[in-house]
């Protein structure tokens, strides 16, 4: 195929999108793309200059002229912010909350949309989301759709914010979950569903291991070039 291929991973919140995309960007050498940081980003920059959620045309304005660094760290990748590092802020709960009410606003996703395109580039591209196979990449050539219990993905997400050394409460967190899910889900536009020709893991029962191998497995059927 002449274009630079992708291969999209989508799929809720605590499915282990986010550790198998930058895991597969490593071993394929390919660039990586976590489009929920960049709603994130549009929450974050929005709560600290006081727009609001429901300011749509304020936001999406935001959204479009973000000047954002995506820097390699030893731990993964630093979010830089206008200079700033602000990788610590944007897994807290309040920006989950704020991405979440920003993502359903469409004049804000079709401002991030160029900016997610932009990043497919030579010699390919691993993109994590809701919506990178049905709306941002529907031409991808290997889509996968990422997921897990209610309840794993909840102690995973707990886990990951303990080590970070955050207080967090798990029936809290399972809560916000689920609120999440269902905004993600039911919102009009881009609702995180897998793409027609997705490949769906339910990885309740699998470590990494074993799901990085389904994937590599999934990379060899395929026609991807790489
Ligand atoms: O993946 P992550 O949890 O970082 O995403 C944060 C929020 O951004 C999600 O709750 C979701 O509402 C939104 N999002 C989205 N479309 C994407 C990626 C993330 O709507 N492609």
């Amino acid at each position: 195929m002449s274009r630079v291929p992708v291969i999209t991973i989508d799929g809720p919140g605590g499915s282990g999108k986010g550790t198998i995309a930058l895991r597969l960007a490593r071993a394929l050498g390919w660039h990586l793309l976590d489009s929920g940081a960049l709603y994130r980003l549009v929450a974050v920059a929005a709560l600290d200059r006081g727009v609001r959620a429901s300011d749509e045309t304020g936001l999406a304005r935001m959204a479009r002229k973000l000047d954002v660094r995506f820097e390699a760290a030893d731990d993964g990748v630093a979010v830089i912010l206008e200079g700033a590092d602000i990788t610590d802020r944007l897994r807290s709960h309040q920006t989950s909350e704020m991405a979440s009410r920003v993502a359903a606003l469409p004049s804000v996703r079709e401002a991030l949309a160029e900016r997610q395109r932009q990043f497919r580039q030579a010699p390919g591209l691993v993109a994590d989301g809701r919506d990178m196979g049905t709306v941002i990449f529907p031409d991808a050539p290997l889509k996968l759709y990422l997921t897990a219990s209610p309840e794993a993905r909840a102690e995973r997400r707990y886990k990951q914010l303990k080590e970070k050394g955050e207080s967090v409460n798990l029936s809290r967190l399972s809560q916000d979950i689920k609120k999440r899910d269902e905004r993600d889900s039911t919102r009009a536009i881009a609702p995180l569903k897998p793409a027609p020709d997705a490949h769906v893991i339910d990885s309740t029962e699998m470590g990494i291991n074993e799901v990085m191998d389904t994937i590599h497995k999934l990379i060899k059927e395929s026609n991807i070039s790489h």
